[in-house]
């Protein structure tokens, strides 16, 4: 049984995530999911607590998994639990090219390896850019998160009477 680092932004925590999170311990054994910083994605809708807290409720069936925040870097978080490798899912070729970049960076820097995870084909599309814009705008999301995320995004944002 190893342990890996599943970091990412998770804002919020969608179906495709927790996909990624079943599969890896299912391989692997123990998974620190990482809600970390992502400086592409500045503007956020949740706080990092409640990223933590929400993510920790939708994988509560998975004794096998831990949720923290890290500052910093990916690999350092990866060196700091001992993960065997960093573990990132994979949606479309777009995301092959963007995990591509890291995973060599990652290696080059500390010599810390990653591992794609293909999501499963029903949830390639989920994102969670589109989850916030549909969300904000009182749009329904429950199709596309665990049910802990969808009531804290609805107690959030008003949503639109059916
Ligand atoms: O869910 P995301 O936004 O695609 O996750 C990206 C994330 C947070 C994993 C990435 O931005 C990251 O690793 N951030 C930590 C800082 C870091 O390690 N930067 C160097 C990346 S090569």
């Amino acid at each position: 049984m190893s342990t890996v680092l599943y970091p990412g932004s998770f804002d919020p925590f969608h179906l495709g995530h927790l996909d990624v999170v079943e599969q890896a311990t299912a391989l692997f054994g123990e998974v620190v999911v990482a809600v970390m910083h992502n400086p592409d994605k500045p503007s956020g809708v949740l706080s990092t607590d409640q990223r933590v807290s929400l993510i920790s409720a939708s994988c509560s069936h998975l004794p096998n998994v831990s949720v923290r925040s890290f500052p910093g870097l990916a690999v350092d978080a990866a060196l700091s639990v001992n993960a065997l490798c960093i573990v990132k899912g994979l949606r479309t070729s777009g995301d092959f090219e963007v995990e591509q970049q890291m995973a060599h960076t990652n290696f080059a820097v500390a010599g810390v390896r990653s591992v794609y995870v293909p999501c499963q084909p029903r949830f390639s599309f989920v994102s969670s850019r589109f989850i916030r814009d549909i969300a904000a705008h009182g749009g329904d999301v429950s199709s596309m998160v665990p049910s802990a995320v969808s009531d804290a995004l609805a107690s959030l944002f008003s949503p639109r009477s059916k």
